[in-house]
């Protein structure tokens, strides 16, 4: 073969080389697509909305099982952690207070939710007297409304007592009531 053959197979060889170099190249810096990007902040909009409504979901008002599952081991995980009530802080602003109407009741603790400190009341719950099972509860941020209120429905009959446990001051509990 003469040598300007060779040379020009060579030439023509290189300029496919360095075209798909170039093609690689444009791949590899466009990353990933506007749409995409945009796909992927839905997706962790949602992500957060779905922990939203888990930290605000209600045991006696329409929370899944596996939500009230997960709040009753939280609940009782607080319970090892500081097992006296009542101990730790002014009596006036972390005694849980009931009102029943009929087989409806509120418990109502006129406590700070303080986000700054933070200072505030992450679980409000209602337990069974003579078993201490969780019959409802429901958990807050610091930065929900105060007073941190809990709603719920018990059978008819049922004697509870209500608890609380705040950030800074531990667990908390009520005068025990029949529905
Ligand atoms: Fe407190």
């Amino acid at each position: 073969m003469p040598t300007s053959r060779v040379r020009g197979t060579r030439l023509v060889l290189l300029a496919l080389l360095l075209g798909a170099l170039r093609a690689i190249s444009f791949v590899s810096s466009a990353g990933p697509s506007p749409r995409s990007a945009s796909s992927s902040l839905a997706l962790n909009a949602e992500v957060s909305r779905k922990q939203a409504l888990l930290t605000a979901a209600v045991l006696a008002s329409g929370a899944s099982a596996a939500e009230a599952e997960d709040m009753k081991s939280k609940v009782k995980s607080l319970l090892k952690e500081d097992p006296t009530p009542n101990d730790n802080g002014a009596p006036e602003k972390h005694i849980p207070k009931v009102t029943v109407t009929g087989a409806s009741v509120d418990v109502v603790v006129p406590h700070v939710m303080d986000k700054e400190k933070p200072h505030y009341i992450q679980y409000i719950w209602v337990a069974d007297a003579s078993s201490g099972e969780v019959l409802a509860v429901k958990s807050f941020q610091a930065t929900d409304g105060s007073p941190p209120t809990l709603t719920a429905s018990l059978a008819k009959g049922t004697t509870a007592k209500p608890m609380l446990f705040c950030n800074l001051h531990g667990l908390w509990e009520g005068e025990q009531f029949t529905v």
